[in-house]
This record gives C-alpha cells, sequence and structure tokens, in this order.
C-alpha cells in the first residue's frame, strides 16, 4: 500500500492507495476515528462495494443512504436529503460521512459535510478512477445549479482518501479510459517522466495491472496534493489542474451533459489546448503528435467533428474559471510543463476550433 499526505496545516491527511484497502479492518477502523459514521452511496455502487465496507466497519454506530446513480442526481434536493437523514437520525457534531463511489457522489457528501452543523468530518472512498486520480484529492465539494454545473459549494478537505484499486476493476471500460484522460492530464502539466512512463507503460495500465493501476494512482495523487498543499484555495498554481477544461466544460455544456463523458470532454480539450499552444510557437509539432498519440491509445477522442465552432468559442468566454480580464485558458510551454495564459490570441483560438470541426 502506498500512503500519500496533503499537506495543509492542521486540515493534512493521507490517502491511502493500494488493493483490498477496504476489507483492511485495522486501516480503515484508524482512519475513521467517528464512532457515528453515514455511508453515502448510490444505487450501483452499493450492490458491489456497501456490504463489505459495513462488514470492515462492524463496531460503529452505522447508517447507509443509497442515492439514485447521475449526474443529474448532483442537486440541491439531493443534498437535502442527505441532511435530512443526518437529522433524523440524530447524527452528532462529532460523526463521519462516508463518501463510497465516484465523483458525483463524492462532492455531494463532501458538500454535506461541509453543511451539517457548519462542518463535521467527512472520509472519501472514491471507486471510479476519476475520483481516486482527481475528484476525492483538494476539497473541493458541492452541487450543481439547474442551469450552471458545480456552481453550489464549499471547500472542505476530507480526514483521509481510502483509494481501493481493485475497485476500478468493475468501472464500465469508457468510465475507465475516461479516468485516464485526467492522469495523461496530470503527466502533461507538470511531470515530463511520468508522461514518458505513461507512454512506455500503456498497454500494462489498460490491462488492468495492479501495480500499474496503483502506479498512476499515486503518481496522479502526488501531483494533484501538491498543488493542492500550494494553493488549496485556487488562486493561482491550482489552475494548471483545468488543461484541456476550458474547452471541455464548453463542449460538455454545448453537447448537453452526458453525451460525452467529463474525461471525454477534457481529452478533446486537452488536444485543442496542445493545438493552440503549437500555433502559438509555444509547442513542436512532434510533442503534440505524442499528445494526440498517448490520448487516442487510451482509447479517447480528441477531436468532435459535430461542433459549432463558433458557439463553443461563445461557451469558452462564459467558463466560471475566466477572470473580470479575459479569457483564462491553460497552455502548454512543454511536455511536462503546464502555464496559464489570460487572453491568448482568439484568432488563434478561432483557428484551432474550426480545424477540429473540419476534421
Ligand atoms: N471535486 C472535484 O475536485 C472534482 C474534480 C473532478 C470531477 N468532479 C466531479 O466528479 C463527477 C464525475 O465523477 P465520476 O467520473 O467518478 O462519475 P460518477 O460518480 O457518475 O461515476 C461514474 C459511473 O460509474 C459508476 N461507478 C462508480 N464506481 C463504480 C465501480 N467501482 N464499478 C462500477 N461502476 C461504478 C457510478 O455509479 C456512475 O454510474 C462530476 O460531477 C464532476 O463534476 C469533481
Ligand atoms: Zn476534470
Amino acid at each position: 500500500m502506498d500512503t500519500i499526505r496533503v499537506s495543509l496545516g492542521d486540515r493534512s491527511y493521507p490517502i491511502y492507495i493500494g488493493s483490498k484497502i477496504m476489507q483492511d479492518q485495522d486501516l480503515v477502523q484508524n482512519a475513521i476515528t467517528a464512532k457515528q459514521v453515514l455511508i453515502v452511496t448510490n444505487n450501483v455502487v452499493a450492490p458491489l462495494y456497501l456490504r463489505q465496507l459495513e462488514t470492515t466497519l462492524s463496531a460503529k454506530q452505522q447508517h447507509s443512504l443509497i442515492l439514485p446513480d447521475g449526474e443529474s442526481e448532483k442537486t440541491l434536493p439531493t443534498l437535502s436529503r442527505v441532511l435530512d437523514v443526518l437529522v433524523q437520525k440524530k447524527f452528532h457534531r462529532d460523526a463521519c460521512l462516508i463518501a463510497l463511489g465516484g465523483g458525483v457522489i463524492g462532492d455531494i457528501t463532501g458538500f454535506a459535510a461541509a453543511c451539517y452543523q457548519r462542518g463535521v468530518e467527512f472520509v472519501q472512498i472514491p471507486t471510479t478512477l476519476l475520483a481516486q486520480v482527481d475528484s476525492s484529492v483538494g476539497g473541493k465539494t458541492g452541487v450543481n445549479h439547474p442551469e450552471a454545473k458545480n456552481m453550489i459549494g464549499a471547500f472542505h478537505q476530507p480526514n483521509c482518501v481510502l483509494a481501493d484499486t481493485d475497485s476500478i476493476r468493475t468501472l464500465p471500460k469508457r468510465q475507465f479510459y475516461s479516468g485516464l484522460a485526467e492522469v495523461i492530464k496530470h503527466g502533461l502539466i507538470l511531470d515530463r517522466e511520468f508522461f514518458d512512463w505513461l507512454e512506455d507503460n500503456l498497454i500494462n495500465v489498460l490491462t488492468q495491472d495492479m501495480n500499474a493501476l496503483t502506479y498512476i494512482v499515486r503518481k496522479s495523487c502526488e501531483i494533484k496534493a501538491d498543488i493542492v498543499a500550494k494553493d488549496e484555495l485556487e488562486q493561482g498554481a491550482r489552475a494548471l489542474l483545468n488543461l484541456g477544461h476550458t474547452f471541455g466544460h464548453a463542449l460538455e455544456s454545448l453537447k448537453g451533459y452526458g453525451e460525452w463523458l467529463h474525461g471525454e470532454a477534457v481529452a478533446i480539450g486537452i488536444n485543442l489546448a496542445a493545438e493552440t499552444s503549437r500555433e502559438l510557437g509555444m509547442l513542436d509539432a512532434e510533442d503534440c503528435k505524442k499528445i494526440r498519440s498517448l490520448l487516442t491509445q487510451a482509447n479517447l477522442p480528441i477531436v468532435d467533428p459535430n461542433i459549432d465552432s463558433n458557439e463553443l468559442f461563445k461557451l469558452m468566454k462564459l467558463d466560471k474559471k475566466n477572470s473580470s480580464s479575459g479569457l483564462r485558458m491553460v497552455l502548454l510551454k512543454n511536455l511536462g510543463k503546464g502555464v496559464v495564459i489570460t487572453n491568448p490570441n482568439e484568432k488563434i483560438i478561432k483557428k484551432v476550433l474550426q480545424a477540429q470541426s473540419k476534421s
């Protein structure tokens, strides 16, 4: 098992990564010290892992809440359902919420923990690759507004993250590949060696070799933990994690959530960010090709020919990550070196968007 620490002073916490963690009574019971726990999960994950977790937690006073599956459930009414259970079952301030599931469950549960009695403990048990390499780390929690994704939320760090890599094996393959987009992103923004490793070892990742899976989760968590420790509230370096996301979010809202999975939209966005970086003279053509090739080998899309590039550009300008001084996006100076650029040349972006919609 690997352990990584997210260093945030008195809010620091460990991330445990490895096989069979959910069955490890010593580890889980040491990690979750509260006597009263509420496990929040959904109707896809519950049949797979809930009984196991309840057994591991045996001695505790525990309740479980099984929500319907899906991004469409990441709403204020669902948050209310979690809070209702906490109130009705008389949960105290020293209780702990446990998020058992992917990013949707993690975001809702973390936000409920941030709100209940102005903040109680919570633990993340991420069961998707995307949640293990990204959403469970860093303390961003929240729900969607009917008109805007992730618009209501809070920063609330978990007490620990338990990433059981075995759970990745039950994921639908498309969800698995979608998580790989965020893994590749981590290499691209900060770690050339990791990008090279992915190029050389992708086959072991795709066949879900346990050592390879543990390695990509560990490296991703190290990179994200490092960024979060430097910039918890996203006022600087943390923005690098948005590589591919300005394009990606615009694509998700243009297509309606659900057509592309998040990681697929991000993969297309990474390719567009790489092309924009090349057009701006920052990245050479050979490196762009390497990025395209790795994304494609990971079974990820790199273009969406069925989009209106003008519409996409308009939506990019609405991205909530923009600052008041204009469009802000992450580009690449090199493989392993992302940079945040404010007001990049709009003509070049439009040219890249038009080229991709014709390809
Ligand atoms: N908080 C953050 O920093 C952050 C970062 C990135 C993404 N997010 C959020 O995360 C969400 C996306 O997360 P996601 O990709 O994990 O989606 P998800 O939670 O919807 O999970 C994807 C699907 O896989 C199922 N599933 C989960 N674990 C499984 C398992 N082990 N075996 C089989 N099926 C399983 C889920 O029920 C769901 O149907 C979005 O809402 C996004 O906004 C948050
Ligand atoms: Zn993302």
